[in-house]
Protein backbone atom coordinates (compact mmCIF):
# COMPACT_ATOMS: atom_id res chain seq x y z
CA UNK A 1 0.00 0.00 0.00
CA UNK A 2 1.19 3.57 -0.70
CA UNK A 3 0.14 6.89 -0.43
CA UNK A 4 3.06 9.15 -0.24
CA UNK A 5 4.18 11.89 -3.21
CA UNK A 6 7.64 11.02 -3.27
CA UNK A 7 7.93 7.46 -3.56
CA UNK A 8 6.64 7.80 -7.24
CA UNK A 9 5.16 4.22 -8.53
CA UNK A 10 5.03 5.60 -12.24
CA UNK A 11 6.71 7.92 -14.36
CA UNK A 12 4.24 10.94 -14.00
CA UNK A 13 4.69 10.98 -10.03
CA UNK A 14 8.33 10.48 -10.23
CA UNK A 15 8.22 13.75 -12.92
CA UNK A 16 6.44 15.41 -10.30
CA UNK A 17 8.93 14.37 -6.88
CA UNK A 18 11.81 15.06 -9.40
CA UNK A 19 10.88 18.93 -9.45
CA UNK A 20 10.25 18.89 -6.05
CA UNK A 21 13.90 17.80 -5.09
CA UNK A 22 14.98 20.78 -7.84
CA UNK A 23 12.78 22.95 -6.22
CA UNK A 24 14.19 21.99 -2.44
CA UNK A 25 17.83 21.71 -3.99
CA UNK A 26 17.82 25.54 -5.50
CA UNK A 27 15.87 27.11 -2.77
CA UNK A 28 18.42 25.71 0.34
CA UNK A 29 21.00 26.70 -1.95
CA UNK A 30 20.00 30.32 -2.57
CA UNK A 31 19.07 30.18 1.73
CA UNK A 32 22.83 29.19 2.41
CA UNK A 33 24.45 31.74 0.04
CA UNK A 34 22.23 34.49 1.19
CA UNK A 35 23.19 33.91 4.73
CA UNK A 36 26.59 33.26 3.79
CA UNK A 37 26.84 36.20 2.47
CA UNK A 38 24.94 38.12 4.93
CA UNK A 39 27.26 36.96 7.49
CA UNK A 40 29.87 38.45 5.20
CA UNK A 41 29.08 41.33 5.11
CA UNK A 42 28.04 41.97 8.64
CA UNK A 43 31.68 41.23 9.26
CA UNK A 44 33.15 43.45 6.71
CA UNK A 45 31.31 46.40 7.57
CA UNK A 46 33.09 47.15 11.05
CA UNK A 47 36.52 48.27 8.84
CA UNK A 48 34.94 49.68 5.00
CA UNK A 49 33.54 52.61 4.56
CA UNK A 50 30.43 51.89 1.90
CA UNK A 51 29.05 55.36 1.41
CA UNK A 52 32.56 56.65 -0.20
CA UNK A 53 32.07 56.40 -3.91
CA UNK A 54 34.52 53.41 -4.39
CA UNK A 55 31.79 51.28 -1.90
CA UNK A 56 28.97 52.84 -3.37
CA UNK A 57 30.15 51.67 -6.89
CA UNK A 58 30.75 48.00 -5.64
CA UNK A 59 27.73 47.67 -4.00
CA UNK A 60 25.54 48.50 -6.92
CA UNK A 61 27.70 45.83 -9.20
CA UNK A 62 26.53 43.39 -6.57
CA UNK A 63 23.20 44.27 -6.61
CA UNK A 64 22.92 43.91 -10.32
CA UNK A 65 24.97 40.53 -9.89
CA UNK A 66 22.42 39.34 -7.77
CA UNK A 67 19.56 40.62 -9.96
CA UNK A 68 20.83 38.63 -12.89
CA UNK A 69 21.46 35.31 -11.04
CA UNK A 70 17.92 35.44 -9.76
CA UNK A 71 16.53 35.64 -12.57
CA UNK A 72 18.43 33.00 -14.21
CA UNK A 73 17.19 30.94 -11.04
CA UNK A 74 13.89 31.92 -11.93
CA UNK A 75 13.51 30.93 -15.12
CA UNK A 76 15.21 27.99 -14.48
CA UNK A 77 12.76 26.84 -12.13
CA UNK A 78 10.26 28.39 -14.71
CA UNK A 79 11.05 26.41 -17.36
CA UNK A 80 11.57 23.45 -14.82
CA UNK A 81 7.68 23.71 -14.11
CA UNK A 82 6.73 23.68 -17.78
CA UNK A 83 8.68 20.62 -18.57
CA UNK A 84 7.31 18.81 -15.96
CA UNK A 85 3.86 19.96 -17.34
CA UNK A 86 4.58 18.50 -20.40
CA UNK A 87 5.18 15.31 -19.20
CA UNK A 88 1.99 15.23 -17.34
CA UNK A 89 -0.14 16.09 -19.90
CA UNK A 90 1.61 14.67 -23.09
CA UNK A 91 -1.12 12.51 -25.18
CA UNK A 92 -0.86 8.51 -24.25
CA UNK A 93 -0.26 6.19 -27.06
CA UNK A 94 -3.20 3.27 -27.16
CA UNK A 95 -4.46 4.18 -23.52
CA UNK A 96 -7.14 2.19 -22.05
CA UNK A 97 -9.82 4.85 -21.24
CA UNK A 98 -11.70 4.50 -17.87
CA UNK A 99 -14.09 7.08 -17.03
CA UNK A 100 -14.28 8.12 -13.63
CA UNK A 101 -17.36 10.36 -12.01
CA UNK A 102 -17.25 11.69 -8.66
CA UNK A 103 -20.33 11.80 -6.64
CA UNK A 104 -21.06 12.82 -2.71
CA UNK A 105 -18.86 10.33 -2.11
CA UNK A 106 -18.07 7.65 -3.85
CA UNK A 107 -16.32 7.31 -7.28
CA UNK A 108 -18.23 6.03 -10.32
CA UNK A 109 -15.65 4.15 -12.76
CA UNK A 110 -16.75 2.72 -16.48
CA UNK A 111 -13.96 1.29 -18.62
CA UNK A 112 -14.87 2.64 -22.06
CA UNK A 113 -14.59 -0.02 -25.14
CA UNK A 114 -15.13 0.12 -28.74
CA UNK A 115 -18.08 -2.52 -27.91
CA UNK A 116 -20.75 -1.64 -25.52
CA UNK A 117 -20.62 -4.99 -24.18
CA UNK A 118 -17.32 -4.44 -22.79
CA UNK A 119 -18.24 -1.90 -20.53
CA UNK A 120 -17.54 -2.42 -16.77
CA UNK A 121 -18.75 -0.31 -14.33
CA UNK A 122 -17.73 -0.29 -11.03
CA UNK A 123 -16.76 1.72 -7.91
CA UNK A 124 -13.87 3.29 -5.85
CA UNK A 125 -11.29 0.74 -6.77
CA UNK A 126 -9.78 1.33 -10.30
CA UNK A 127 -7.70 -1.20 -11.55
CA UNK A 128 -4.98 -0.72 -13.95
CA UNK A 129 -2.85 -2.97 -15.82
CA UNK A 130 0.80 -2.13 -15.22
CA UNK A 131 3.24 -0.27 -17.76
CA UNK A 132 0.01 0.81 -20.04
CA UNK A 133 -1.28 4.39 -19.78
CA UNK A 134 -4.59 4.67 -18.67
CA UNK A 135 -6.60 7.92 -19.79
CA UNK A 136 -9.25 9.05 -17.29
CA UNK A 137 -11.95 11.14 -18.10
CA UNK A 138 -13.33 12.64 -15.48
CA UNK A 139 -16.41 14.39 -15.32
CA UNK A 140 -18.87 15.07 -11.70
CA UNK A 141 -22.18 14.75 -11.11
CA UNK A 142 -22.63 17.39 -8.01
CA UNK A 143 -20.12 19.25 -6.94
CA UNK A 144 -16.08 19.80 -7.63
CA UNK A 145 -14.12 16.86 -6.55
CA UNK A 146 -10.40 16.03 -6.97
CA UNK A 147 -8.91 12.86 -7.47
CA UNK A 148 -5.45 12.51 -6.00
CA UNK A 149 -3.40 9.05 -5.95
CA UNK A 150 -0.24 10.78 -4.86
CA UNK A 151 2.37 7.75 -5.81
CA UNK A 152 0.72 7.95 -9.42
CA UNK A 153 -0.45 11.45 -10.61
CA UNK A 154 -0.56 14.90 -9.16
CA UNK A 155 -4.39 16.79 -8.62
CA UNK A 156 -7.04 16.81 -10.93
CA UNK A 157 -10.46 18.63 -10.63
CA UNK A 158 -13.46 17.12 -11.93
CA UNK A 159 -15.90 19.72 -12.45
CA UNK A 160 -19.91 19.30 -13.14
CA UNK A 161 -20.72 19.33 -16.50
CA UNK A 162 -17.24 18.97 -18.03
CA UNK A 163 -14.58 16.51 -18.94
CA UNK A 164 -11.36 16.73 -17.57
CA UNK A 165 -8.29 14.23 -18.63
CA UNK A 166 -5.98 12.66 -16.13
CA UNK A 167 -2.82 10.12 -17.51
CA UNK A 168 -1.63 7.15 -15.05
CA UNK A 169 0.74 4.92 -15.51
CA UNK A 170 2.03 2.71 -13.05
CA UNK A 171 5.53 1.19 -13.32
CA UNK A 172 5.11 -1.33 -10.44
CA UNK A 173 2.44 -3.61 -9.49
CA UNK A 174 0.70 -2.82 -5.82
CA UNK A 175 -2.64 -0.54 -4.31
CA UNK A 176 -1.95 2.85 -4.20
CA UNK A 177 -4.63 4.86 -1.82
CA UNK A 178 -5.45 8.11 -2.71
CA UNK A 179 -8.65 10.58 -2.01
CA UNK A 180 -11.02 13.35 -2.89
CA UNK A 181 -8.80 16.37 -2.52
CA UNK A 182 -11.39 19.15 -2.79
CA UNK A 183 -13.42 19.86 -0.04
CA UNK A 184 -16.91 18.81 -1.91
CA UNK A 185 -19.53 18.19 1.78
CA UNK A 186 -20.00 16.83 4.43
CA UNK A 187 -18.15 13.50 3.96
CA UNK A 188 -15.53 14.79 1.81
CA UNK A 189 -12.87 12.92 3.97
CA UNK A 190 -14.57 9.36 3.06
CA UNK A 191 -14.56 9.88 -0.41
CA UNK A 192 -11.47 6.88 -0.55
CA UNK A 193 -10.28 5.60 -3.84
CA UNK A 194 -8.10 2.72 -4.43
CA UNK A 195 -6.32 2.09 -7.29
CA UNK A 196 -4.75 -1.49 -7.86
CA UNK A 197 -1.90 -2.25 -10.41
CA UNK A 198 -1.87 -5.97 -11.97
CA UNK A 199 0.24 -7.06 -14.18
CA UNK A 200 -0.95 -7.45 -17.54
CA UNK A 201 -2.51 -11.20 -17.19
CA UNK A 202 -4.12 -10.31 -13.91
CA UNK A 203 -5.72 -7.31 -14.93
CA UNK A 204 -7.29 -9.40 -17.73
CA UNK A 205 -8.58 -12.28 -16.11
CA UNK A 206 -9.68 -9.39 -13.30
CA UNK A 207 -11.43 -7.78 -15.86
CA UNK A 208 -13.19 -10.49 -17.41
CA UNK A 209 -14.51 -11.39 -14.03
CA UNK A 210 -16.16 -7.78 -13.58
CA UNK A 211 -17.82 -8.23 -17.20
CA UNK A 212 -19.19 -11.63 -15.96
CA UNK A 213 -22.81 -10.90 -14.70
CA UNK A 214 -23.32 -11.57 -10.61
CA UNK A 215 -23.01 -15.24 -9.30
CA UNK A 216 -26.60 -17.26 -9.17
CA UNK A 217 -27.31 -17.53 -5.64
CA UNK A 218 -26.44 -21.11 -4.70
CA UNK A 219 -27.64 -21.50 -1.17
CA UNK A 220 -31.49 -20.83 -0.25
CA UNK A 221 -30.37 -18.41 2.27
CA UNK A 222 -28.27 -16.44 -0.58
CA UNK A 223 -31.14 -16.83 -2.61
CA UNK A 224 -33.94 -15.08 0.17
CA UNK A 225 -30.84 -12.24 -0.21
CA UNK A 226 -31.65 -11.63 -3.65
CA UNK A 227 -35.55 -11.52 -3.46
CA UNK A 228 -35.07 -9.04 -0.21
CA UNK A 229 -32.86 -6.75 -2.43
CA UNK A 230 -35.22 -6.95 -5.46
CA UNK A 231 -38.63 -6.31 -2.71
CA UNK A 232 -36.80 -3.24 -0.81
CA UNK A 233 -35.33 0.30 -1.92
CA UNK A 234 -31.72 -1.42 -2.76
CA UNK A 235 -32.90 -1.79 -6.13
CA UNK A 236 -34.24 1.72 -6.75
CA UNK A 237 -30.44 3.06 -6.39
CA UNK A 238 -28.26 -0.08 -7.16
CA UNK A 239 -28.06 -2.20 -10.39
CA UNK A 240 -26.59 -6.09 -10.10
CA UNK A 241 -26.04 -7.27 -13.88
CA UNK A 242 -27.55 -10.49 -14.84
CA UNK A 243 -30.36 -8.94 -12.63
CA UNK A 244 -34.07 -6.69 -12.97
CA UNK A 245 -31.53 -4.33 -10.73
CA UNK A 246 -30.39 -1.93 -12.94
CA UNK A 247 -30.32 1.80 -11.15
CA UNK A 248 -27.25 3.84 -11.32
CA UNK A 249 -27.82 6.36 -8.73
CA UNK A 250 -25.49 4.21 -6.52
CA UNK A 251 -22.46 1.61 -6.73
CA UNK A 252 -22.71 -1.40 -9.09
CA UNK A 253 -22.96 -4.00 -6.96
CA UNK A 254 -22.48 -6.76 -9.28
CA UNK A 255 -18.92 -7.54 -7.86
CA UNK A 256 -19.24 -5.84 -4.58
CA UNK A 257 -17.31 -8.17 -2.88
CA UNK A 258 -14.80 -8.31 -4.76
CA UNK A 259 -13.74 -4.84 -3.06
CA UNK A 260 -11.45 -4.60 -0.48
CA UNK A 261 -13.71 -1.73 1.81
CA UNK A 262 -17.24 -0.23 1.03
CA UNK A 263 -18.87 3.31 1.16
CA UNK A 264 -15.82 4.63 -0.38
CA UNK A 265 -13.15 3.33 1.55
CA UNK A 266 -15.19 4.09 4.83
CA UNK A 267 -15.19 0.48 6.05
CA UNK A 268 -13.46 -2.97 5.60
CA UNK A 269 -16.09 -4.99 3.27
CA UNK A 270 -16.78 -7.83 5.46
CA UNK A 271 -20.33 -9.02 6.13
CA UNK A 272 -20.65 -8.01 9.72
CA UNK A 273 -19.70 -4.39 8.35
CA UNK A 274 -21.84 -4.86 5.32
CA UNK A 275 -24.70 -5.50 7.51
CA UNK A 276 -24.28 -2.75 9.50
CA UNK A 277 -24.17 -0.20 6.63
CA UNK A 278 -26.80 -1.44 5.18
CA UNK A 279 -28.53 -1.56 8.22
CA UNK A 280 -28.12 2.53 9.17
CA UNK A 281 -25.41 4.43 6.52
CA UNK A 282 -25.88 7.64 8.73
CA UNK A 283 -24.13 6.06 11.96
CA UNK A 284 -20.72 5.83 9.51
CA UNK A 285 -21.25 8.45 7.17
CA UNK A 286 -23.40 10.95 7.98
CA UNK A 287 -25.18 12.54 4.97
CA UNK A 288 -24.59 10.10 2.71
CA UNK A 289 -27.41 9.67 -0.20
CA UNK A 290 -28.10 6.22 1.30
CA UNK A 291 -31.19 5.94 3.76
CA UNK A 292 -31.33 3.73 6.37
CA UNK A 293 -33.49 0.12 5.04
CA UNK A 294 -35.57 -1.55 7.56
CA UNK A 295 -35.59 -5.47 7.90
CA UNK A 296 -36.45 -7.67 10.16
CA UNK A 297 -32.90 -9.81 11.33
CA UNK A 298 -33.32 -12.92 9.01
CA UNK A 299 -33.80 -10.77 5.94
CA UNK A 300 -30.83 -8.56 6.47
CA UNK A 301 -29.10 -11.21 6.88
CA UNK A 302 -29.93 -13.34 4.08
CA UNK A 303 -29.60 -9.86 2.27
CA UNK A 304 -25.79 -9.62 3.31
CA UNK A 305 -25.32 -13.31 2.59
CA UNK A 306 -26.36 -12.90 -0.99
CA UNK A 307 -24.07 -9.55 -1.41
CA UNK A 308 -21.14 -11.41 0.37
CA UNK A 309 -21.42 -13.93 -2.23
CA UNK A 310 -21.03 -11.23 -5.17
CA UNK A 311 -17.38 -12.20 -6.11
CU1 LIG B 1 -15.25 14.65 -3.21
CU2 LIG B 1 -14.03 15.91 -1.62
Amino acid sequence: MSHDALDAAGPFSAAIAEMFWVFVGVSLAVYLIVIGFLVFVLRRRAHSDASSPDGERRAVRAIAAAVAVTSVVLLGLGLSDFFTARVLTADPQDPLRVRVTAHQWWWEIEYLDEQPSRHVRTANELHIPVGRPVQLEMTADDVIHSFWVPSLQGKKDLLPGYTTTLNLVAARPGTYEGNCAEFCGYQHAHMRIDVVAHEPGAFRSWFETQLAAAAEPTTPEALRGRDVFMATTCVMCHAIQGTDANAVTGPDLTHVASRRRIAAGTLENQPANLSAWIRNPQNFKPGSRMPATRLDGEDLAALTTYLSSLK
